[in-house]
């Protein structure tokens, strides 16, 4: 089976871009960074793009009139390039239901919370202001509703009083950078299906370290 293009879209660090970059040279991920699109010229995650010799894209949303006309210009970038799955790895913008239905159940998103706890900005800051005692991270199939859509996987990480939005961030980063690879591994691969608000896989998970 040919290695699958991903369109990786960012807004920063790239932390997200560089464990799916990981995954792919270690061999448990049998897919290719067709293209890395940002909507942020100063994005450190174009540098890690570039270093590599993977195609870029910046689209500065200012250039655009309308956010139908960026969502647009973002679909394009990614269909130039062949790309059948999104993956949002810290982008930070919202995207219209247009683009959301030009590319059905094949856009992915890594968010840093429990969803549907802590939707949007600062989801470490939310979990420390309810007192939460879990949180962790998501992967979703992504929709027009902000940070919702059927989950792919996800994995819980301690919640402890000294934490700060920094150390929290941390220690839910590391499972984001785990469970962002195996759930693209895993849509990848197929036998699933979407059920309602579910994703259903046909086998059991053999998770891979
Ligand atoms: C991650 O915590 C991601 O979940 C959130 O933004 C952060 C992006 O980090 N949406 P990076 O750019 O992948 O390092």
């Amino acid at each position: 089976m040919e290695n699958v293009k991903l369109a990786v879209l960012i807004s920063g660090r790239g932390s997200n871009l560089a464990a799916i970059a990981q995954a792919i040279d270690a061999g448990t991920l049998r897919a290719q960074i067709a293209v890395v699109i940002s909507n942020r010229a100063e994005a450190p995650g174009l540098d890690f793009a570039r270093g590599r010799g993977i195609p870029t894209v910046t689209l500065a949303p200012r250039d655009f009139p309308s956010r139908d006309a960026f969502d647009a210009a973002l679909a394009a970038a990614i269909n130039a390039h062949a790309a059948p799955l999104v993956c949002l790895a810290g982008f930070m913008r919202r995207l219209g239901p247009a683009f959301c239905a030009a590319f059905p159940r094949a856009i992915l998103n890594v968010h840093p919370s429990l969803l549907p706890a802590f939707p949007g900005l600062d989801a470490q800051r939310q979990a420390l202001e309810h007192g939460v005692k879990v949180s962790g991270a998501t992967v979703h199939f992504v929709i027009p509703e902000l940070d919702a859509g059927p989950i792919v996987m996800q994995a819980a990480v301690p919640v402890f009083d000294a934490d700060t939005v920094a150390t929290l961030s941390e220690r839910i980063l590391v499972e984001e950078h785990r469970i962002y690879p195996e759930a693209i591994r895993r849509v990848i691969e197929g036998g699933w299906r979407i059920d309602g608000p579910r994703v259903v896989f046909d086998r059991p998970f053999a998770p891979v370290r």
